[in-house]
């Protein structure tokens, strides 16, 4: 299914939200990082970009944003507006990020530590590259 969306259990309770996530189990990998978009001015989309490997969960912990994926053959566009909401990035998944709220904060799970090289920044490479046996 495409996009994959997981619904986090909410915790939360009359003082308010919680939502907890763990590898494996929330989330369909080993998490071995974390990192955050915020403060993105309302007109910046960003992204642009696959992974060769890299397999990550993006969840908007605050406000709102809109995630586009693009397999190579379809593109879908889903609004990410809940901290229970997450959506997996599978590897060879060409994805933007746009419509940004002034107080979104995109939280990332990844399941490897940064590596530039795993990167595809020019989307024809990425369509080669997806032709590619
Ligand atoms: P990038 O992934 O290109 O951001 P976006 O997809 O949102 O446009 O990352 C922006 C810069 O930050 C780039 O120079 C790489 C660096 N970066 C790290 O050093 N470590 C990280 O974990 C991430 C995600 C980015």
């Amino acid at each position: 299914m495409f996009p994959e969306i997981i619904t986090f259990k909410q915790l939360g309770d009359e003082r308010g939200g919680l939502v907890a996530i763990e590898e494996e189990t929330s989330v369909p990998f080993h998490i071995c990082r974390i990192y955050y978009i915020y403060d993105t001015k309302v007109d910046v989309e960003r992204g642009f970009h696959a992974h060769k490997t890299l397999s990550q969960v993006g969840v908007a912990v605050s406000g709102s944003c809109e995630m586009v994926l693009n397999d190579g053959t379809t593109e879908v566009c889903t609004r990410l507006d809940s901290p229970t909401k997450g959506v997996v990035i599978r590897p060879g998944i060409w994805r933007s990020m746009r419509c940004f709220s002034h107080d979104c904060v995109l939280l990332v799970l990844a399941d490897q530590p940064y590596d530039e090289s795993d990167y595809i920044r020019n989307y024809d490479d990425f369509l080669s590259w997806k032709c590619t046996p």
